[in-house]
């Protein structure tokens, strides 16, 4: 498995140089200089906050502890590492980098943040990118962050590699196992927390390694979209679970959600039909296909739902038309993925960062590009009851035709969102989800 890592990251390599040369070029620099980053600390405090790595840098490097370290990088040269490993008896330093990748860097190890400086000196017209930190003001960089420079390189980045679109598949099935446990944890009868336990100890994953703060809402919770408590206690009736939670893999992430119902209920019903849009929309994930119109055709899709199931007695197009459906469906039905989970430039048509705007209307949907192969999104269309939008529907045009008995009847449910990571091909599309989840529900 390693041997097909290591084959598909020589290319990965290649294109990055490839797509890095014409970025410098195109905006007047000779090098880079790439800073992983450096943990902010608590105010008042000796206690960092946790670290995020800059995601130019787990572009090129899949390493896990990189605080302090750089890529320093320019055209035609070995590709430079400076990997701090400091002398420490307080933590414990990390161990040289070993693995697939690190053939293809010269490894240089500083054991202070400033030894790096003799390392950029000789930089010729270099640029830098990552966050800034004082010091470096005087470290004679031609730019900090140049924005046409990452304009140019985040466009390019929704393009994923082979090497990239594999990271995400071994990232889905680190996240389908946790959600494999999850659900067995809520039909167990488990609270928020103890969910979360078992998601973390099904994919290996502490907190802080994973990809976005998890989600697990039970009943009513599963209306709040980015719902960020545990309840330490169960619920004393457990009606559903909506779980929106991701895993890593080499810097790469899954974003998964799904919804559950504790009986073959209504709700049941409703998630079903719920999964006959999402799967459609999951087919639409095709070279050519303007994003957007997936987004508008969710609109249309779920306005059907919700009229089949007796929720609103509108037809749909004028459920989408009037706004109606954005009661029940208020966010965008996905986005880029990648190092990122909200991944860069989904509104960017070109390497200058020229913007598609949103459709009018739609004020949350953070993908209008037209797809290509290589692009991976999320498909996440959702249904929900949330009592803030409930109630302007109530004292709006709208309210006479939404059955606010049977919404009543389904608030307890919260809300559903089914979500799986696409990736766009030359062809048939691939869902990195389903079957990732199918062989951990198996194993
Ligand atoms: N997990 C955040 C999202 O689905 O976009
Ligand atoms: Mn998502
Ligand atoms: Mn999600």
């Amino acid at each position: 498995m390693s041997a097909l890592l290591a084959a598909l990251y020589d290319d990965h390599i290649r294109v990055q140089r490839t797509r890095t040369d014409a970025a410098l070029q195109a905006c007047g620099f000779d090098s880079l200089a790439i800073f992983a980053g450096r943990p902010p600390m608590q105010f008042l405090d000796d206690r960092p906050y946790p670290f995020a790595p800059n995601p130019h840098f787990k572009l090129w490097v899949p390493l896990e502890t990189c605080a302090e370290c750089w890529l320093i990088y320019r055209p035609q040269a070995p590709l430079q590492l400076l990997f701090f490993q400091p002398i420490d008896y307080w933590y414990k330093p990390p161990a040289l980098p070993s693995g697939y990748w690190t053939k293809h860097f010269d490894i240089e190890v500083i054991r202070e943040p400033g030894d790096a400086r003799a390392f950029l000196a000789g930089m010729k017209h270099c640029a830098f990118i990552g966050e800034r930190q004082p010091e470096f003001d005087a470290w004679g960089f031609a730019a900090f962050n140049p924005q046409a420079l990452i304009d140019h390189l985040h466009f390019d980045r929704a393009r994923k590699t082979s090497y990239e679109v594999e990271c995400m598949r071994r990232a889905a099935q680190r996240g389908a196992r946790g959600h494999v446990a999850a659900e067995r944890a809520f039909r167990a009868g488990a609270s928020e927390f103890q969910i979360h336990l078992e998601y973390l100890r099904a994919t290996q994953h502490t907190e802080a390694e994973l990809p976005y703060d998890n989600i697990i809402a039970l009943n009513e919770n599963a209306a709040v979209l980015h719902y960020q408590y545990q309840e330490r206690t169960p619920p004393p009736q457990r009606f559903s679970l909506l779980i929106d939670a991701g895993a890593a893999f080499a810097g790469y992430a899954c974003d998964i959600t799904r919804t559950y119902s504790a009986e073959q209920d209504d709700f049941a019903a409703l998630i079903s039909a719920m999964d006959t849009v999402q799967q459609a929309l999951c087919a639409k994930v095709r070279a050519g296909v303007d994003y957007a119109d997936i987004h508008l055709d969710a609109h249309h899709r779920i306005a059907t739902v919700l009229r089949e199931h007796g929720i609103i007695r509108m037809d749909p197009a004028s459920a989408v038309e009037s706004g109606l459906s954005s009661v029940f469906f208020p966010h965008g039905v996905g986005h880029l993925l990648g190092l990122q989970v909200h991944d860069v430039a989904g509104l960017a048509i070109d390497r200058k960062g020229t913007q598609k705007p949103r459709p009018p209307g739609h004020p949350y949907l953070r993908l209008t590009r037209t797809l290509e192969p290589g692009f991976v999104v999320t498909i996440e269309p959702g249904l929900y009851f949330i009592e803030t939008l409930l109630a302007q529907a109530r004292a709006a045009k709208h309210a006479s035709s939404i059955d606010w008995q049977r919404v009543d009847a389904l608030k307890r449910f919260g809300g559903i969102r089914i979500e799986d990571d696409v990736a766009c091909t030359e062809s048939e599309p691939e869902n990195l989800t389903r079957p990732a989840l199918a062989q951990a529900a198996a194993a």
